[in-house]
């Protein structure tokens, strides 16, 4: 049984945050789903099957139990407070953005705009380099988040707090990519961090939402999951609600908006902020007029 209520009572302060858009920009009161705080866990890890398993293997796709959470998200757009050296993630303008169009054709993803994105985070983050690891586009179909029976053409939001890299996976990605020069690019100090942002805009529908780094009690509130491929195995970090934590978003982020943040950190476990907690929410703001959410999001390897 989960030992989270299924919503909490937002604090008083949380709420006023609302209606005040005087000088901290203005804040939607929404959900988002987290690990539950299942006693299970203490003798299972967090697991999900990215295939489906042969009945008879009696092996159920996941052992994830969620449990939804009301969350004010502040607007974190025009705020100077937010550095990434502390809360983990930023913000960096494309000189350029690619054409709608273009990012149905994987060439013009990888060979133009890869490059404008890479640029735009190894500037912002002073870095050596900046190298793409791997990327995900993803439609949201209309009937998402309800299950039309069917695989969707594209991946969907992600809807349930996590970091995208535990410490180790974050290694052994780095490992997959450098092969034998993988030990040279660990010796130096690197992260992984995600550049994302919407196709079209200004996006409404299903936006990402960053959690403050410093908000959250890694020991209390993450623990490391499984995320289980036929052939692989990659370590992820599950997230459960803490009510410390204070979760942003950029209202009506545009496509030549990139936000980036951080996913894992060589100085981990020294570090106290190794990776940023985040899960797209339905933004209660979204109206019939509203397109649905198409986005991308880059894994980038950065190296001092
Ligand atoms: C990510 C991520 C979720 C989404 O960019 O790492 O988890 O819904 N995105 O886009
Ligand atoms: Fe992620």
């Amino acid at each position: 049984m989960a030992i989270d209520a299924a919503t909490i009572a937002v604090d008083a302060a949380d709420k006023a945050a609302t209606t005040d858009s005087a000088n901290k920009g203005s804040a939607v009161l929404g959900k988002m789903h987290f690990l539950a705080r299942d006693p299970k866990y203490a003798h299972e890890k967090p697991y999900t099957l990215r295939y489906t398993p042969a009945p008879e293997s009696g092996i159920p796709q996941t052992n994830i139990a969620r449990v939804e959470h009301a969350i004010v998200f502040h607007d974190w757009r025009g705020r100077n407070d937010l550095q990434y050296e502390e809360c983990g993630f930023g913000l960096a303008k494309l000189d350029e953005a690619l054409p709608y169009d273009d990012f149905a054709d994987s060439s013009q993803i990888e060979g133009v705009h890869a490059p404008r994105v890479l640029q735009a985070v190894r500037s912002a983050l002073g870095a050596a380099s900046a190298e793409l690891v791997d990327y995900v586009v993803r439609r949201r179909h209309a009937a998402w988040p309800v299950s039309t029976g069917e695989p969707y053409a594209f991946q969907q939001p992600a809807s349930r707090a996590h970091i995208d890299h535990t410490y180790a996976g974050a290694v052994a990605v780095i490992k997959e990519a450098h092969g034998d020069a993988a030990e040279e690019v660990l010796s130096r100090r690197w992260q992984l961090v995600n550049a994302w942002h919407p196709l079209k805009g200004p996006l409404v529908d299903w936006p990402l939402a960053v959690c403050d780094a410093r908000t959250v009690d890694f020991a209390r509130d993450t623990m490391a999951g499984d995320v289980v491929d036929r052939h692989q195995v990659f370590e992820n970090t599950q997230v459960h609600f803490g009510d410390k934590q204070k979760w942003y978003y950029l209202q009506h982020q545009m496509p030549d908006e990139v936000v980036f943040f951080k996913n894992a950190d060589s100085r981990e476990p020294e570090s106290a902020t190794p990776g940023v907690p985040h899960a797209a929410f339905d933004n209660p703001l979204t109206t019939d007029e509203d397109f649905r959410r198409e986005s991308i999001e880059m894994r980038i390897l950065v190296v001092w």
